[in-house]
């Protein structure tokens, strides 16, 4: 089944309608509502204020290959290359080329790029990353995201075919098969948390799409904003749906390091302007672990910085960019600049304080890059997709380039498809059973910590075999006790994030178990080799809907 709860059956409860249910406001679901808008009525559900998404605090870019000497081909061997053996190459190729038809686009909807201050118009200012061989990253200064989402947002409130609800969490699919209904399994839909309110609504749709994201909260350390929970791959996989290499948590080498700094990403792209990456003593050591040096790619040099860090006891390493004028670093990275300077570290004079911390998902619901997923009805884009375009190790500024490809991709496919009715079909009220409002709020709080502890510890850059199943064996117990808690009391947005997060953690640490060997992101002391077997490579989970994935 698709939902679990204290159930019972009562009378018809808030139901919305639309054809097309987006669960996410970030650019994978901007962009899909955009485009579905063109067949149908949208809703879009965010589980916190509309601009609240991954996408916001994207600094780096968009990769795309549109200057003059670089070329697709390069753009995919870099992809490639980065992906450690595990990319799909119809994927990337699907995505690369996809991409400045989508560049286009979005500028035709007012996003501009950042120019080439003394070049004539559509000349970029193309910012370089790990493992590219071409300054290919379209950017807007270092808030890329941020502009992103105000212009898309912009947009979608002016569409009549789009409405968007805030505070909206979306808890389960509700799918014919969990409603007993005859005929092939589908998705009809949806329950969600109106979290203003405390009522737990139906949404109905022809077709959902979840774009949610991914989920760096299950870490202790991330450069996830608070909403990053993993909602849509639990959600997924509560609903049967198989997922995907998700031991392949990306991890960014350089987040800022200081105590009221959280969160807060030190982009790549500093790395591309000539930063480089020294200890305390003030030595670079990248090039020790790959020529590439504080360039190489990101596994490497998350991988470098760890090992650094833990030899010499340092709690963290530094980010030197004081080779380049405070005028150049004020322009080219304005928010950094001023954050830095707002914890007394002057980027022009004083290396950076960094460690790495969780930041992208590899893995997620298995789909194609027109978002198909094993369950008609939904499709999946962006973050919590796993299409094949990243491998073992996501290639830098390619994942907003995913989003705005296979969004595109995948509203053809649901608009010219899916013209399937579900208005008779009758979703049941959410039941309360003997729920009661819950005094243990320091449970909640407690177990939250605990999984994100529990996963840095023992499931992060460096694994071993015994640390994954010490964590699996607490992660179970963690996910009894939020059974308990479910079943027990009223739902709250807290409790349906820290559910999401014990399955997302598991899901990681099982697929972890499951990759004996060492490639890309997942890193193992017991298999410290590459299986050169490419077959053997990919990790799926499928537990069925009341199986495993229940709690
Ligand atoms: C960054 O700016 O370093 C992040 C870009 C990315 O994760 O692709």
């Amino acid at each position: 089944m698709a939902v679990e709860c204290a159930w019972f059956w009562t009378t018809p409860m808030k139901t919305l309608d639309c054809d097309f249910l987006v669960m996410g406001s970030g650019i994978a679901g901007l962009m899909s509502a955009i485009h579905l808008s063109k067949y149908g009525k949208v809703l879009v559900a965010t589980k916190k204020e509309r601009a609240e998404s991954n996408t916001n605090y994207a600094q780096g870019g968009i990769a795309c290959v549109v200057a003059e000497g670089d070329s697709l081909n390069e753009h995919i061997k870099d992809t490639i290359g980065a992906g450690a053996g595990l990319c799909n190459e119809e994927s990337v190729r699907i995505v690369v080329e996809g991409g400045p038809d989508r560049i286009s686009e979005l500028e035709e909807l007012g996003i501009i790029f950042s120019p080439h201050s003394d070049a004539p118009a559509k000349d970029y200012d193309l910012g370089k990353e790990g493992g590219h061989s071409h300054r290919r990253v379209l950017h807007i200064g270092d808030i890329t995201g941020r502009e992103v989402e105000r212009v898309l947002l912009e947009r979608i409130v002016s569409d009549p075919n789009i409405s968007l609800r805030e505070q909206c969490m979306i808890i389960d699919l509700v799918t014919t098969g969990w409603l007993n209904l005859p005929g092939p399994n589908r998705s009809v839909g949806a329950y969600a948390l109106d979290s203003a309110s405390g009522e737990v609504i139906a949404i109905r749709a022809r077709h959902s799409i979840l774009a949610s994201g991914g989920g760096g909260k299950v870490y202790l350390y991330t450069s996830n904003p608070d909403i990053a929970t993993g909602d849509g791959v639990a959600i997924a996989w509560r609903a049967g749906l198989p997922i995907k290499n998700m031991e392949l948590i990306q991890f960014h080498p350089t987040c800022l390091y200081h105590p009221e700094a959280k969160s807060f990403l030190i982009s790549e792209a500093v790395r591309g302007e000539g930063g480089v990456l020294v200890n305390d003593a003030g030595e670079s050591f990248t090039e020790k672990h790959d020529p590439r040096g504080s360039l190489a790619p990101r596994d490497i040099v998350a991988r470098a910085c760890d090992r650094e860090m833990k030899v010499s006891g340092a709690p963290c390493v530094y980010l030197d960019i004081t080779n380049k004028s405070a005028d150049f670093l004020r322009k080219r990275f304005p928010n950094i600049y001023e954050k830095c300077l707002g914890f007394g570290i002057d980027m022009a004079k004083d290396p950076i304080p960094v460690v790495p911390a969780a930041h992208y998902f590899c893995g997620g619901i298995e789909a194609g890059t027109d978002g198909a997923t094993a369950l008609p009805g939904l499709s999946a884009v962006g973050e919590v997709a796993c299409t094949g375009l990243h491998g073992a190790n996501r290639l830098a500024s390619n994942s907003l380039l995913e989003a705005v490809v296979c969004s595109y991709l995948a509203a053809e496919r649901i608009g010219a498809s899916d013209r399937i009715s579900v208005s008779e079909i009758e979703i049941p009220a959410w039941g309360t059973g003997e729920a009661r409002i819950s005094d243990e709020g320091v449970v909640v709080e407690h177990n939250w910590n605990e999984v994100r502890s529990c996963m840095w510890d023992y499931v992060g850059i460096v694994r071993t075999t015994r640390r994954l199943e010490r964590a699996l064996r607490r992660i179970k117990i963690l996910k009894n006790e939020m059974r308990e808690y479910y079943v027990n009391y009223y739902i709250t947005p807290d409790i349906l994030e820290l559910r999401n997060i014990v399955a997302v953690g598991e899901l990681i640490i099982r697929s972890a178990l499951m990759r004996k060997e060492s490639r890309g992101l997942h890193y193992i002391l017991d298999y410290p080799d590459r299986n050169p077997d490419k077959t053997a490579a990919e990790t799926i989970i499928r537990d069925e809907p009341g199986g495993d994935s229940e709690q």
